[in-house]
């Protein structure tokens, strides 16, 4: 149904009305301004106004972009959602729970709201791990259609050859089938720099051990635009609203936003 069948705002302006972004009252109800029904009402009764113009009904908004005022005052619409990043040192598990009594990394950061681990780090792995209560961006951020680029710096037993390093580059052959091209360079005699956008089980270390130089350590250095020399193993911090702009940015739209 298109959305023009917006009732009068009773200020006898009318606004634009989108056909993309997220419903009006749906956004808002997610930032906890009561349910979806006493949000619609807000906008009927002319409360509701979108960078400045009283919305109505049937209006959408991109969250990210738009600026929503209850009776004036700016409402937070990303009120409630959290992004951690962690750095993630060796030993620690990438679950919410354990059952085998082992360190997670949700117990890392803060406990309430709860969040989960975006994507997964092995048991051994180090370095950059997302946290969020976001569930459709973590979502988006691990279905395999949108894989954001990934970076890991990977210490190897011995020195590959320059030819090992190209066959990082094509794709290697592993058994659940080839790796799609990636960047790889050698920046130290035995140490990888891997940008892959896959995000397949082990995959940094059966790519290395396919090419006969086993991971001896592995470190995340980069998800997508985020990356922090600075953090320290064990240790975490928000993202700021420029890094969740550029995350989001990274993972595609929304599903609702086409
Ligand atoms: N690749 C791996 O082999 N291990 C990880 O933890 C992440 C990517």
């Amino acid at each position: 149904m298109p959305d023009d069948r917006a009732a009068p705002d009773g200020t006898g302006r009318t606004a634009p009305v989108l056909s993309e972004g997220e419903r009006l009252q749906k956004v808002m109800a997610a930032a906890g301004l009561g349910s979806r029904r006493t949000c619609e009402d807000l906008i009927a009764g002319g409360h509701v106004t979108v960078n400045g113009d009283v919305a109505r009904l049937g209006r959408r908004i991109d969250p990210e972009a738009d600026v929503v005022a209850v009776d004036g005052v700016p409402v937070g619409l990303r009120a409630g959602r959290v992004h951690y990043l962690l750095n993630k040192p060796a030993g620690v598990v990438t679950t919410a729970d354990d059952p085998q009594g082992r360190a997670t990394v949700v117990e890392l950061v803060p406990d309430e709201p709860r969040v989960f681990p975006v994507g997964r780090l092995d048991l051994d792995t180090e370095g950059l791990l997302l946290l969020t209560n976001d569930g459709q961006l973590t979502h988006r951020l691990t279905h395999p259609s949108f894989g954001v680029d990934k970076e890991y710096v990977a210490h190897v037993e011995g020195t590959p050859t320059r030819a090992a390093i190209r066959q990082l580059r094509e794709g290697v052959e592993l058994e659940d089938g080839r790796t799609a091209p990636a960047q790889a360079s050698l920046v130290a005699p035995s140490i990888i720099k891997l940008v892959i956008h896959e995000g397949r089980n082990r995959q940094v270390r059966r790519m290395c051990e396919a090419i006969g130089h086993p991971v001896s350590r592995l470190v995340r250095t980069r998800i997508g635009p985020l990356s922090d020399r600075r953090l320290k193993p064990g240790t975490w911090r928000e993202l700021t609203n420029d890094e969740v702009r550029a995350l989001e940015r990274a993972a595609g739209p929304r599903p609702d936003q086409g």
